[in-house]
């Protein structure tokens, strides 16, 4: 850890549609509210995290310009200069870039290409001006992950509370403790996703992924919420969409298991 107040927290499974994107741009908005500054990071060519905060037109610009996160990386520069504000309090944003497609390709000549991501981040370390920052990965596991998490404190794992959900996950998990030489990132928890009351696999994905030793399960987890979708279609987190609808209450948990994690 470079400091020891901003948390660093990245959402990763390299399972696509298990809800890290919408887990992510959440949490971070429960976040901010309760007090915290937050910067989020877009680490997903998809722009997902991106477009949970500003419109499409907005996205695409910040993409086509140069002051995304694509062009931080290739010329290692300072992501202090790359900032966004988000249309809320406490909350900022680096955005991501189609270009990210072809990260790998300009990381893989890069001087210790598993740090750059860190390096990038240094100087908004050393201000600590943020209490959390938040990373979306992609649903990969190449360096680019692992640059994710060389700079994380923690990871987050949401999982999809489907038979397929859990496929695969004993591999990444195996590939989390593989990089222990790298990295302090240890696995903060695994978040249930997408838990759908009229199938029955809640049951059995908790009890499942319990079996893992030394694998924390969040307490909080997160139903199927069509607010979640249209949330999404208007670029604004759940709980301004709609305040009292259950995945808003449910993200309002999990940030505060998050907020009280190491003080247990
Ligand atoms: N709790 C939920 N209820 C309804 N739809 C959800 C929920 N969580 C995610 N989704 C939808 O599922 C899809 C995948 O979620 P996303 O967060 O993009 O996953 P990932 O980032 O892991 O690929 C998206 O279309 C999103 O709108
Ligand atoms: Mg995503």
């Amino acid at each position: 850890m470079i400091n020891c107040k901003t948390k660093t927290i990245c959402f990763t499974n390299n399972k696509g549609g298990s809800g890290k994107s919408t887990s992510c741009a959440n949490l971070a908005y429960e976040l901010s509210l309760a007090g915290k500054k937050v910067l989020l990071i877009d680490g997903d060519m998809q722009l997902n995290l991106s477009l949970s905060f500003f419109d499409e037109e907005r996205v695409l610009d910040m993409a086509e310009q140069e002051n995304n996160l694509y062009y931080a990386i290739r010329g290692k520069k300072d992501l202090k200069d790359y900032i966004v504000n988000t249309p809320y309090d406490n909350l900022d944003l680096i955005p991501s870039s189609t270009l990210m497609s072809q990260i790998e390709y300009e990381l893989f000549t890069m001087l210790q290409r598993e740090y750059v991501l860190k390096k990038c981040l240094k100087s908004i370390y050393e201000s600590a001006a943020y209490d959390y920052i938040l990373i979306d990965a992609p649903p990969t596991l190449g360096t680019w992950v692992i640059n994710i998490l060389c700079t994380s404190d923690y990871v987050i794992v949401p999982v999809e509370a489907s038979p397929w959900g859990l496929f695969g996950l004993a591999n990444m998990f195996d590939f989390l403790n593989g990089m222990n030489e790298m990295t302090e990132a240890k696995i903060m928890g695994v978040l249930i996703t997408k838990v759908d009351e009229r199938k029955n696999y809640y049951k059995q994905t908790r009890e499942i992924l319990e079996s893992y030793e030394n694998i924390h399960v969040f307490n909080s987890f997160i139903h199927v919420d069509s607010s979640i979708e249209w949330a999404q279609d208007s670029s604004v987190p759940v709980a301004v969409y709609k305040k009292n609808t259950r995945s808003t209450k449910e993200f309002h948990e999990l940030a505060r298991e998050v907020m009280n994690y190491g003080s247990r």
